[in-house]
């Protein structure tokens, strides 16, 4: 009666033990799917939010035909040249590599940038577009190189940059 019991409960655990892999399974499941739904958000938001026209050299000039594993490493030699100085759109992998989500959104919600990066929308996104945002630019890989550094107004930029009115002397 005994070994009868103890054999029972051993079933009754292994059932248990079997139920307990596939609702953790399930639950696997369910968290990869949301994290592919995220993903895609965030393709769609970089691709409509304009990122890639200055994060991405020659992106603008291909007219978006650009390969994803291209995107978002810079402008690269490009520069935006006004009263500011010159500015050089960021490798956005190198950041999204360098914060955690939560920092991300913070920094993003709160920066203040230089010309012409569009600073007022991107805090006017929503701190779960953002989320995506990061976990697509994060799957995109390897953080690649920095790109040229920010110059003061009273230095001169090496070619190519566009060039913005300079104010009335
Ligand atoms: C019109 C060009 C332009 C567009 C469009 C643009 N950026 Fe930028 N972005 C820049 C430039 C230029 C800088 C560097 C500004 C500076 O040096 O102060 C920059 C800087 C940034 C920074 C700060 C990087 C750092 O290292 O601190 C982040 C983050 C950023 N951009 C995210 C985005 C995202 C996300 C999008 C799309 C939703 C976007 N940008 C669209 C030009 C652009």
């Amino acid at each position: 009666m005994s070994r009868n019991l103890s054999g029972y409960s051993l079933t009754l655990a292994m059932a248990l033990a079997g139920v307990t892999s596939i609702v953790q399974a399930a639950d696997l499941a369910i968290a990869k799917q949301a994290d592919n739904e995220q993903i895609e958000r965030g393709r769609y938001m970089v691709k409509t939010g304009h990122c890639n026209n200055c994060h991405t050299a020659g992106f603008a000039n291909s007219e978006g035909q650009m390969p994803e594993e291209k995107w978002l490493l810079g402008s690269g030699a490009q520069g935006w040249r006004g009263p500011w100085g010159t500015t050089y759109a960021s490798n956005l992998r190198i950041n999204v590599h360098a914060m955690s989500e939560t920092q991300w959104v913070d920094y993003v919600k709160s920066m203040k940038t230089r010309p012409p990066m569009p600073f007022w929308s991107t805090a006017a996104t929503t701190p779960q577009d953002l989320a995506a945002m990061y976990k697509y630019i994060k799957q995109l890989g390897s953080a690649g190189e920095p790109g040229r550094q920010y110059l003061p107004p009273d230095q001169e930029p090496k070619p190519p940059f566009i060039q913005y009115p300079m104010p009335v002397k």
